[in-house]
């Protein structure tokens, strides 16, 4: 079953049309870009998906159910988990102690509480597991003010790990990250588990091309193209409005 398609997706502010009838599937285990100039629509689709924002018309199915307009949260019960382009970290705590809040917050409730404490050791083999799918175990005990930018980032993904996910949505993993950060974000991602879907929102190609399989331009609010890394890298259109390469004339 498709792991998330997008369904004649609009959005619109006042006159301005952000989305305009937007089609995407992204299939289990895909690794997708999303990709397009400045303004394309990239972070307003990324958004609707994981339930930030409302769309104007159209529907968003995740594994087959109709998740429209359902909040972060319910999102996550889905089995779709995002990281922000911001830093939503506990400074103040160590990477562990993050780590673990994350996970944790999966057992909620009494019944939640009742498990958790007969659970510690599989709490923990949770929050190793998770630091060691991110590079971070080694740092574990260090305080999150303490760590390099770079560091930080991946942190968020650790966090976003921590609910399981079969749907990890990313927004610009790469953002403001020196070249060496950049290729450890990268390495790492590229490693997770095959079966963790991903969507990821960027636009530096070098990024997209290492990790992503299958890519979907957006231009002006609308899909300009979609297919395989190599199938974009030759096309065109997309050289012409994306990458700033003359089109040939026929
Ligand atoms: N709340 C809003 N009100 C009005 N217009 C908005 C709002 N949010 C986004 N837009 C407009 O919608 C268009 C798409 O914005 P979006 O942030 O989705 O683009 P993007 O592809 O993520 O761009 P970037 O690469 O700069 O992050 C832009 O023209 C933006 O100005
Ligand atoms: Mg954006």
């Amino acid at each position: 079953m498709t792991a998330i398609r997008v369904d004649d997706l609009s959005k619109s502010y006042g006159h301005f049309s952000a989305l305009a009838s937007v089609n995407l599937t992204v299939e289990p285990g895909e690794r997708r870009a999303v990709i397009g100039p400045n303004g394309a629509g990239k972070s307003t689709l990324f958004n609707i998906i994981a339930g930030q924002r409302l769309p104007t018309s159209g529907d968003i199915y995740v594994y087959g159910t109709k998740t429209t307009g359902l909040r972060p949260d319910a999102m996550w019960t889905h089995g779709l988990s995002r990281t922000f382009q911001r830093n939503q970290l506990f400074k103040n705590l160590t990477v562990w102690e993050n780590v673990e809040l994350a996970c944790a917050a999966r057992y909620r409730g009494w019944a939640g509480f009742a498990a958790r404490r007969s659970n510690v050791s599989a709490l923990e083999r949770d929050i190793v597991d998770v630091l060691e799918q991110v590079k971070l175990a080694h740092i574990s005990s260090a305080q999150v003010t303490n760590l390099a930018y770079g560091a930080q980032r991946q942190l968020e993904v650790a966090l976003a790990l921590a609910g399981k996910p079969k749907i990890l949505l990313l927004d610009e993993p790469t953002a403001g990250m020196s070249p060496a950060e950049t290729e450890a974000m990268l390495s790492m991602l590229s490693r997770l588990p095959r079966d963790i879907t991903m969507l990821i929102v960027e636009h530096d190609m070098d990024v997209v091309f290492s990790i992503a399989d299958a890519i979907t331009v957006l231009n002006l609010g609308e899909v300009l193209a979609d297919g395989s890394r190599d199938e974009i890298r030759a096309n065109e259109d997309v050289g012409a409005v994306y990458m700033g390469r003359q089109r040939r004339e026929a």
